[in-house]
């Protein structure tokens, strides 16, 4: 059994799309099978790793008009797979919104596939809406890249509080993959200052690999390619090769003896750990 990790963060532009993608190629190159699951409707995932004809993709999955065989594709790399999205999976969110049980059409239509891949990576867009409500329950865990801004531990909170919902109520054994910061530039102090206030604070979620702000990471997807395709030696390349690495060593979210498992961001001595000083928005994480 695979096993699914969502990336999510409601903040646009934070890294989720790219983290999929390089991170999917990455523990491909490792010899992992791994389906990416485009489920933002800016379909950025599917043109990014090259994926020419979008249809039919995951909203004719979801609305039950073509077969799993045929929306999954093929990428350059052999052992990555990926549903793409087109701009109708904007209709999706509409449509939803009546059906009954619509929280779980993604988890539904993803399960076939959950013993044909080592991961499967859902890719949300940058809401907290339905189409993310779904990656959260379709999924066993929840990996966050965040920015090192200020704002961005705001976000932080809204995001933990949602979690902490679908916990509660429609998923209770999602758990929290990890948090990684993303672009970062350390010649800032604010960026640093971000690293180590959440680090305190989330501690063993925190990965210790940090993705530094770098180009070839943004041209990559012009070009149809993972970074590994693209430029393997540049520091972004490096980068997620150590990210993959970590996630691959964590193991099983849910598992003994991988911090993944453990960092339920329910556990009470975790909120315990840091003074409300120190986070800026602590109050929010309480239960
Ligand atoms: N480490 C990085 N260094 C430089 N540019 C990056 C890096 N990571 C991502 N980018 C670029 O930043 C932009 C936003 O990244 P990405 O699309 O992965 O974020 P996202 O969270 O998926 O965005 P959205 O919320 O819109 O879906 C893209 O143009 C991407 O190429
Ligand atoms: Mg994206």
């Amino acid at each position: 059994m695979g096993v699914v990790y969502v990336f999510v963060n409601q903040k646009g532009g934070v890294g989720k799309t790219t983290s999929a993608i390089n991170l999917g190629a990455y523990l491909a190159g490792a010899g992992k099978s791994v389906l990416l699951v485009d489920f933002d409707s800016q379909a950025n995932l599917s043109s990014g790793i090259g994926v020419r004809s979008a249809k039919p993709g995951i909203y004719e999955l979801l609305s039950g008009t073509a077969p799993l065989n045929q929306v999954v594709k093929k990428t350059g790399i052999s052992a990555l797979h990926v549903i793409p999205a087109s701009i109708d999976l904007s209709g999706a969110a509409v449509e939803l919104i009546d059906q009954k049980e619509r929280e779980y059409f993604l988890k539904k239509a993803l399960t076939p596939l959950r013993n044909r891949y080592d991961y499967i990576f859902i890719d949300c867009p940058p809401s907290l809406g339905i189409l993310t409500l779904n990656g959260l329950i379709a999924a066993d865990a929840a990996l966050i890249p965040m920015q090192c801004e200020y704002f961005a531990m705001e976000g932080l909170s809204l995001l933990f509080k949602t979690i902490r919902r679908i916990q509660k109520h429609l998923n209770p054994s999602l758990v929290i993959g990890g948090i990684f910061f993303t672009m970062y530039d350390q010649r800032t102090r604010l960026a640093q200052e971000v690293v180590k206030q959440v680090s305190a604070y989330f501690r063993d979620s925190v990965f210790s690999t940090i993705i530094p702000r770098n180009v070839r990471l943004s041209e990559a997807p012009s070009h149809g390619m993972a970074i590994s395709q693209y430029d393997p030696l540049c520091s972004g390349a490096k980068a997620y090769q150590s990210l993959a690495m970590e996630l691959l060593k964590r193991g099983k979210p849910g598992s003994a003896g991988g911090p993944a498992a453990g960092v339920s961001i329910l556990a009470p001595e975790a909120r315990a750990a840091v003074p409300a000083a120190n986070t800026g928005g602590e109050s929010n994480h309480g239960a």
